[in-house]
Parts: C-alpha cells; sequence; structure tokens
C-alpha cells in the first residue's frame, strides 16, 4: 500500500491512466461468487445473479471482487476469465467470510477471547489463513472487532466480548495470523476488522438498531480495537449497518474520512457491509439510489457490496462533477494498490492451487489445534465439592439436546466447516471414558421443544447415575448475526428438563452451550458445577471430555459478565461509576434493582481451575507516578492446590477522580501463567502514563493528574487495590 516506506505500485498508475469510468467503477463493486459454490444461507434474497452472468460482468471489467465462493479449480477459472479475458486483465480478488476456521472449526472468537491468550487466536487464524487460502480465498472478512456491551445482541459471539483491553489484544493477534508475515505469501488471507464502528452498541441490544453514543465512549471503548487491528497490518476495512448518532456509519465523512483516513492514516480499503449504502435509502439518510451512492462514495467508501450502486450511479455522477474523476481515481487507486500488496499483479493465480488445496484440505496439526483451543477456551463457573473433573468408576448420564447433537457444534458465521469430522459430545465423551465409568444418553428434550417421554427417560437416567452431565444450552441460531434476544435465558424445554433432572438429587454437571453470556436460572444456576462450552468448533467432543475427565485443567476467564438477570442489560463490568453506588451502608435509594443487585452472577474475568489459586496483597513500586515515569504493580500468586494449573492474572485499574466520570475499573494487563502445585510467582506490571488516558471532557486523549486504585485479582471484582498518584508535569520537572 502506498504509504512512506513503500513506494506506489507503478502498475497501477499505467493501469488507472487507461481505465474508462466504469472500468474504474468496476474495480469498486464486490459480488456474490455465483460461479463457484456458494454459502446459499447467506442473504439468499439479494443473490440475484447467476453464474454465467457473474462471469460476463467479469469479462467486461465490472468486478473488483467475488465473495463467499468457494474452490481452487473454478477460483482460477474465475481468474482466468479476469486476466485473459477482460480488456485490462486486472485480477479479482476473492473475499469470503471466513471468521472462526474453514474446513477445521475453531472456537467461536468469543469463546476463544475467554482463553485470555490472544497467541492461541494467533495460531488458529494462521491455520483459518492455511486452509481459506488453499480453498482460493485472498481476503477474509474478519476478524469483527466490535465491543459487545449487550448481551442480547447476537453477534457478540463475532467479537472478543466487552472489554476493550482484550479486544484489542486479539483483534491485533487474529489479524497478524490471517495475514501472516508476508502478505503475497499464497497462505497470507488480508483482514477486514469490522464493522466500523459502534455497531456493538445498538440500542436495546436489537440488531442493526441506531446507536446514540457519547463521544468519549465511542473513541475509548469502540475505536481501540480498530486502531489495533490497523497498526497490526490489516489493510481493508468493514463499515457497519447502523447509524451514529443519527449519521450512517456508512455515509460517515467524519469517521470514513476524518478519523480513519486523516487522522490515523489509513492507506487501505473501505467496503461496505452487505447492501449498506442501499440501506441509506431505508434509514431515510439519502433520498433514492443515487444520492446514497453520492453520500457513501463522498463519506470515503471505497467498496460497494451487492448492492450494484456504484456500477448503476458513479458515471453518473462523475459525468455530473459530483464526484471528482480524482476522488473516483483515489478509491480505485486504493483497492488497485491493495490486489498490488497481496501480490495478485505478479501472480494473479496466488492461493488458486487445486493441487495446495487437496494437500490442506485436512492437517493433523489443524486437528490438534482445534481441540487444544477449544479446551482453553472451556470457562469453569462453579465447581462445588468438587464434582468436577469426574473420577474413574462413575456412572455417568449425559443428559440433553446437545450431547448426540452434530447441528450446534459448529456456531455462526461458519460457511465451509466440514461437518463430517465434527465430534459430538457424545463421541468425544465416549472416546475419553475412565476406566470403569458408565456412559448413558438421553436426549430428554429437543432445543426448543419437550421430547415425548423425554423428561422421563432423563429422570431415569439421572437416578440411576451418580453423576449428570446436562448439556443445555442455546441453539447455534440464536446468536450471530440478526439474533438478538429480549430474555438471554435457556429455552423453556431445556430448562423444564433442567429442573427434572436436578430434582433427582443426583449432583450435576452443566455444560452451556452459548454465544453469548446469559442468565442462569434454577437449576441451571444452582448446578454443583458449570461449565461454559460457547461453540468449540470441529473438536467439541474431545475438548468436553478433556476438561470433564480432567485431562485439562480449565484455563478461561469470562470475556462477558454473566448477569443475575436479562433486563440488566447492557450490563459490563466497566460501567461508570454512579452517584448512589450499592453499599451496605446506603439505603434503599442506590443504584439497583428491585429484583437483583446490581453485580454479575459471574463477573468478567471471572473462572476456576483444578486447584486454588492464592492471590496476595497487590504493591505498588512507588507512592507516586511521575508524569514521564513508570511504576510496578506486584503481587504473589501461588498454587495451593495439587496439581498444575494455568492461571489468567489480571491488572486492574480505577482512576478516583476525571473530568468525565471514569468506569468503577478497566483492565490493563493480564498475563496467563502455569503454576505447579505449591508453586509461588511474583507477578510484575509496569504502568505508565499512558495506560491511565482516556477521552477527557474536551475531547483531547490523555491522563489526568491524581489518585489511581489499582488491582492484580483473578476477576473483575476480585481484590483489595493499592492506591498511587499520577504527580502532574510540572510536580515532575520540580523533582
Ligand atoms: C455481515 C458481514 C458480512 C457480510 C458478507 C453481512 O450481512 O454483516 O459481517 O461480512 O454480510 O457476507
Amino acid at each position: 500500500m502506498p504509504n512512506a516506506a513503500k513506494p506506489a505500485d507503478p502498475r497501477v498508475e499505467s493501469l488507472l491512466a487507461r481505465m474508462t469510468v466504469e472500468e474504474k467503477v468496476g474495480q469498486l463493486g464486490v459480488f456474490a461468487d455465483m460461479v463457484r459454490p456458494f454459502a446459499p444461507d447467506v442473504n439468499p434474497e439479494n443473490n440475484v445473479r447467476n453464474a454465467g452472468e457473474v462471469l460476463e460482468q467479469v469479462r467486461a471489467g465490472r468486478v473488483g471482487s467475488l465473495f463467499n465462493g468457494v474452490g481452487a479449480a473454478q477460483g482460477r477459472e474465475i481468474q482466468r476469465v479476469a486476466v485473459e479475458e477482460s480488456r485490462l486483465g486486472i485480477p479479482v480478488i476473492l473475499a469470503a467470510d471466513v471468521i472462526h476456521g474453514m474446513r477445521t472449526v475453531f472456537p467461536i472468537p468469543l469463546g476463544e477471547a475467554a482463553s485470555f491468550e490472544p497467541e492461541l487466536a494467533y495460531r488458529t487464524a494462521r491455520a483459518t489463513a492455511i486452509e481459506a487460502t488453499a480453498a482460493g480465498i485472498h481476503w477474509t472478512y474478519a476478524p469483527a472487532v466490535d465491543i459487545a456491551r449487550d448481551q442480547r445482541w447476537g453477534r457478540g459471539a463475532e467479537g472478543a466480548g466487552e472489554d476493550t483491553f482484550l479486544g484489542c489484544a486479539f483483534a491485533a493477534a487474529r489479524v497478524r495470523g490471517f495475514q501472516g508475515a508476508d502478505l503475497r505469501a499464497a497462505d497470507s488471507l488480508l483482514a477486514t476488522p469490522k464493522h466500523f464502528v459502534g455497531y456493538g452498541a445498538v440500542a436495546a441490544g436489537m440488531e442493526y438498531n441506531y446507536v446514540e453514543i457519547a463521544e468519549g465512549t465511542l473513541r475509548d471503548v469502540h475505536l481501540p480495537p480498530f486502531k489495533a487491528a490497523l497498526d497490526a497490518g490489516a489493510l481493508a476495512v468493514m463499515t457497519a449497518f447502523n447509524d451514529i448518532n443519527g449519521v450512517p456509519a456508512s455515509a460517515n465523512h467524519a469517521l470514513l474520512t476524518g478519523l480513519l483516513r486523516e487522522q490515523w492514516g489509513f492507506p487501505g480499503v473501505v467496503v461496505s457491509d452487505y447492501t449498506a449504502d442501499m440501506e441509506l435509502v431505508a434509514h431515510g439518510y439519502a433520498a433514492d439510489d443515487r444520492d446514497a451512492t453520492l453520500r457513501a462514495f463522498s463519506a470515503g467508501m471505497d467498496m460497494s457490496m451487492q448492492s450494484g450502486f456504484y456500477a448503476a450511479h458513479l458515471p453518473a455522477l462523475v459525468e455530473s462533477g459530483q464526484v471528482p474523476m480524482a476522488a473516483l481515481d483515489a478509491a480505485v487507486r486504493r483497492v488497485l494498490e491493495l490486489k498490488a500488496a497481496v501480490g495478485l499483479f505478479d501472480d494473479p493465480y496466488r492461493s488458486l492451487d487445486p493441487a495446495r488445496e487437496s494437500d490442506v484440505s485436512q492437517l493433523p496439526a489443524h486437528e490438534a489445534l482445534a481441540r487444544d483451543a477449544a479446551r482453553r477456551s472451556i470457562v469453569l463457573l462453579r465447581n462445588e465439592a468438587d464434582v468436577l473433573p469426574l473420577r474413574g468408576g462413575q456412572r455417568i448420564a449425559a443428559i440433553g439436546p446437545f450431547v448426540r447433537d452434530r447441528d450446534n457444534i459448529e456456531g455462526c458465521w461458519t460457511l465451509f466447516g466440514d461437518k463430517t469430522r465434527y465430534v459430538t459430545l457424545e463421541e468425544g465423551l465416549r472416546a475419553g471414558l475412565p476406566a470403569g465409568s458408565t456412559l448413558e444418553v438421553v436426549d430428554g428434550c429437543g432445543l426448543e421443544a419437550p421430547l415425548e417421554g423425554g423428561i422421563e427417560a432423563a429422570v431415569a437416567a439421572a437416578r440411576a447415575a451418580d453423576v449428570v452431565l446436562l448439556a443445555v444450552g442455546e441453539p447455534q441460531r440464536y446468536s450471530g448475526e440478526a439474533q438478538s434476544r429480549t430474555r438471554i435465558v435457556i429455552p423453556p424445554a431445556q430448562q423444564a428438563l433442567a429442573e427434572a433432572v436436578a430434582a433427582t438429587g443426583t449432583p450435576v454437571v452443566v455444560l452451556l452451550r452459548n454465544g453469548r453470556a446469559l442468565a442462569l436460572e434454577g437449576a441451571v444456576r444452582d448446578a454443583a458445577a458449570i461449565l461454559v462450552t460457547w461453540f468449540l468448533g470441529s473438536q467439541t467432543g474431545h475438548a468436553v471430555a478433556d476438561v470433564v475427565y480432567g485431562g485439562y485443567s480449565p484455563s478461561a476467564r469470562l470475556p462477558v459478565s454473566f448477569p443475575h438477570d436479562s433486563g440488566q442489560q447492557p450490563f459490563f463490568y466497566n460501567h461508570p461509576r454512579t452517584g448512589r453506588p450499592e453499599t451496605p451502608e446506603m439505603s434503599e435509594f442506590k443504584a439497583r434493582w428491585r429484583e437483583h443487585p446490581n453485580t454479575a452472577l459471574y463477573p468478567f474475568g471471572h473462572g476456576l481451575g483444578y486447584a486454588r489459586i492464592e492471590y496476595g496483597p497487590t504493591a505498588v513500586s512507588a507512592p507516586v507516578l511521575d508524569w514521564d515515569g513508570t511504576l510496578e504493580v506486584r503481587a504473589t500468586v501461588r498454587n495451593a492446590g495439587t496439581r498444575a494449573v494455568e492461571e489468567v492474572v489480571q491488572l486492574y485499574l480505577h482512576d478516583r477522580v476525571g473530568s468525565r466520570v471514569r468506569p468503577v475499573r478497566e483492565l490493563k494487563g493480564f498475563r496467563k501463567l502455569e503454576l505447579q502445585p505449591g508453586e509461588s510467582r511474583e507477578v510484575v506490571f509496569a504502568l505508565s502514563r499512558a495506560q491511565l488516558a482516556f477521552t477527557r471532557a474536551d475531547v483531547s486523549h490523555g491522563a489526568e493528574p491524581g489518585a489511581f486504585d489499582v488491582w492484580i485479582a483473578p476477576s473483575s471484582v476480585a481484590g483489595a487495590p493499592a492506591r498511587f498518584e499520577l504527580l502532574p508535569p510540572q510536580d515532575a520537572a520540580r523533582g
């Protein structure tokens, strides 16, 4: 891409000089790839073209990019038409939604964020890129880096949860993993942080809804993961469907041009979300199709996905002078530079090699990674009387609609997973069954409806068992795009099953299937043990068995707060302080609900392993932090248990007085470390002014002198803080 370090590709300028307006506009069009097998359930009503028409458009130079088709051989044929049969021979770039795996499916991104291991996300993204590029894909519409503070919203499953610091770490790791070290390599998959911006803040968690957001919240919470992704080298950004304070994100000049291009210096391509330019009319922000085109393009949207609006209206807008030719050229230049950056002008058949596709279709290393990633994503919320791990010699009843299920394993946005390789819970539990244990499997109910005789069979199995593994939760289609919920609970038929099984008195271990934080109720909430298993992907059954039978001690932590009740949403741990916090001293006139305390049932950062970890007090190296200085924060953690575990040590900060009301706590660091039985480790974090910065009342970014609390703790609510003071610059100067 053009930047100070790298000169523009001369082939790009030479092409630009020869292109007609129609050919230029053609480069800005992204259309469904109807030539190759296409993921049929994605927006089917808009896929009106057929394969012949699409190829004809490629031949005519009217297509810059195709998306969501798959296959190297047919991809090669598309490219051959573009390169050999179009007038200027400009290659197309082939894109797809490859979000958390290709043939091998890894945990949903929210689940993987629970690992608190960005390095793991790097590795799964790398593996995903290897498989996707082998299948003839150059470009993924991922990672989703939206911060989801409202669990009613279904697309939280695609991101890294409610916290910005964690979100930034995962955004950057995923970009690096997809793209690899060399963008031109055959296994480099171009990344696209999305959806720019504020999509996770839709009102009431309702998909596609409006966003009304304070400037400071936008800047401090929702924008940083995009910046982190771009700093990690992402060269494309996808716009969001929502408006922001009245201006649709996809026609938002202040954000797309003012911030992204001018302030951040983003050199890459801005691609619309699916028909987002068309939707400006429905928003009531554009009078008609032509007006929508003008507004989206003028705001800074380079590529238009699927609406065909740019093809239909940009030439006339250029002709009339409403869109300057220079602006059109700038957008086309960015698209061509993107193609140059990924090596398509040197080798248009890059990543379109059928031999490589068959070699890479099933890699044992990717299966092993999928299993490890899955077990590293499982969160143990509760473990009364150490019911987990199960010991050998037990009679186990595995009950619930997910035990044998194969259709709710992959999670949302998995278009190309190889379902024949998915390991069900039953398969995994049987494969790992300890010697002397028995396993009985009963469905008990359907995902949403009771089964004739289901509860009776489940109760009989529970009675005959020493322990029940109860696999309940959300069907897969409850999360992902367009899947907002008003009540984030388990479907009633499953809850009824849980109540009946619990009433037998046999200890219950819940294996929760979920694409968001849930409000757990009744017997599910009160079960002896609860494992949050999200949608774990291909190796689901083996990963759960590893944890349940003790081969792996759970090491994940919640990236989203589990509330007491749906009505608490939006609920997130790092909320601003109120004037009437809920403290024991205050009367009933305080910030709380009538029915529930103003807390999480299980907070962000919470998770247990198979050993108790003790935290010593948090200490700071000095009571003051000079304006340009650093401070060390330290604590000793000790494994008081009898087996090695991994602990996620978390650093939280609170600014005690600010020009804007500050969050009660904010994550500023984390470290996952392995602790042997009895082992103690001192954990040290460095703090400097940069980590204390926020968007101040005057909208400038920076820290404010004054007192801060700091915690090294096992969750966002645990521990007692140490305190220090950030000195103002003049005090530091005085010494
Ligand atoms: C989604 C995007 C996705 C696009 C292309 C849209 O509906 O919002 O996340 O990349 O479709 O499939």
